[in-house]
């Protein structure tokens, strides 16, 4: 039997409600599996600008650093919004994504049958289910890049002078490339065989790298199709046709985007799962895709099972219990599949609508049944 040690870091917002569950859950794992869990939870976001002055303490990265995986809620808030860029919360999670090198970040959208109702888009469009992973480069391009800001001593045509002017660069490298398109084939291999580089060749020389590297990567994996797409094509085409999409493998900031419009198609944000992974052996990072939600924090109602989820891929990825993994994302459809839901997903009948403790009994529940 293993031992894992797992950093837990709640952060803001909702996020130390759905830690909370996430690990009351994994505990009910390590005893039905017998492997031992150890949780070592740490500061980042605005809890830790107001505890120490700083968005990601260093004992919160090493910790991270020490540990197998790491599960993490949310960051961020209203309260911080002022603060200048480096010093926001949202510092913390480049800063750890970054420093644990995750340059792959695996968004997974799914349409869960029983909340087809939930998606805005017709119900013919998303009637054959919405199954897409996003794999977004995540170490990576304009995120990273050099970036500055300083008065500029040119005008514009009128004469007009131009003022503050500010840059952010966006490099990618054949090597960064090449990882995260390797990432993108292997899931792809894994699932349906077809994946879409997304990109705005007609613009960018970074995105006709992309390209070229492509080409060339894709030899080794014969069995997937691959197509390329514009990031504007494939923003109108996600809504037009969702059902076609199996992976897409994208830059840093069209995955950003292209994850939000695509967890919006399920109706079910508060679903959805995500991974961050570097090198292997090196600890992964396993967070839910919806943010700190400030506005229904602390109320008990914060849907919790975007980060079940999410702790169902760190078994899979960071632990290697697979068997485990598959047996908590059965017991959430089947939490599902009886009718049980969270405020966010709720639809008509009200008795069925339960808290975030609740519904994370339910699922404990579903666990222990099979
Ligand atoms: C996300 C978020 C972050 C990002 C922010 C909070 C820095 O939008 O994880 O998608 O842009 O990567
Ligand atoms: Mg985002």
């Amino acid at each position: 039997m293993a031992e894992f040690r797992i950093t837990v870091i709640p952060g803001d917002g909702i996020g130390p409600e759905v830690t909370d569950s996430a690990c009351e859950v994994l505990k009910l794992v390590a005893k039905t599996s017998g492997h031992t869990f150890t949780f070592n939870e740490v500061m980042a976001g605005g809890i830790a600008i107001d505890t120490c002055q700083q968005p990601l303490p260093e004992e919160t990265l090493e910790a991270a650093r020490q540990s197998d995986a790491v599960l993490l809620g949310a960051v961020g808030g209203p309260k911080w919004d002022g603060l200048p860029g480096n010093m926001r919360p949202e510092a913390a999670l480049l800063g750890l994504r970054k420093g644990l090198g995750l340059y792959a970040n695996l968004r997974l959208a799914i349409l869960f049958p029983e909340l087809k109702a939930a998606s805005p888009l017709r119900p013919d469009l998303v009637e054959d289910g919405v199954d897409i992973l996003i794999v977004r480069e995540l170490t990576g391009g304009i995120y990273f890049g050099r970036r500055g800001l300083a008065e500029s001593a040119e005008t514009l045509e009128d004469g007009t002078p131009k003022g503050m002017e500010a840059f952010d660069i966006e490099t990618y490298s054949e090597a960064e490339i090449e990882r995260i398109l390797r990432s993108g084939f292997i899931s792809a291999m894994e699932r349906r065989k077809k994946l879409t580089v997304v990109d705005k060749a007609n613009i960018l020389e970074t995105s006709r790298l992309w390209r070229k590297v492509t080409e060339r990567v894709k030899m080794d994996y014969p069995e997937v199709e691959v197509d390329f797409m514009y990031v504007d094509n494939a923003s109108m085409q996600l809504l037009k046709r969702p059902t076609s999409f199996d992976v897409i493998v994208t830059s840093n900031m069209f995955g950003d985007i292209l994850s939000d419009e695509a967890g919006m198609i399920t109706g079910s944000i508060g679903m959805l799962p995500s991974a961050s992974l570097g090198a292997s052996g090196k600890p992964g990072m396993y967070e839910p895709v919806h943010g700190s939600a400030p506005d229904i924090a602390g109320q008990g109602i914060a849907n919790p099972l975007a980060t079940i989820l999410s702790a169902a891929m760190m078994l899979r990825f960071s632990l290697g219990l697979s068997k485990e993994a598959d047996r908590l994302e059965r017991a959430v459809k089947q939490t599902l599949a009886d009718g049980w839901r969270t405020v966010d997903l709720a639809q008509g009948d009200k008795k069925m609508v339960l808290g975030t403790e609740a519904i994370t009994k339910k699922v404990m529940e579903a666990y222990l049944d099979e």
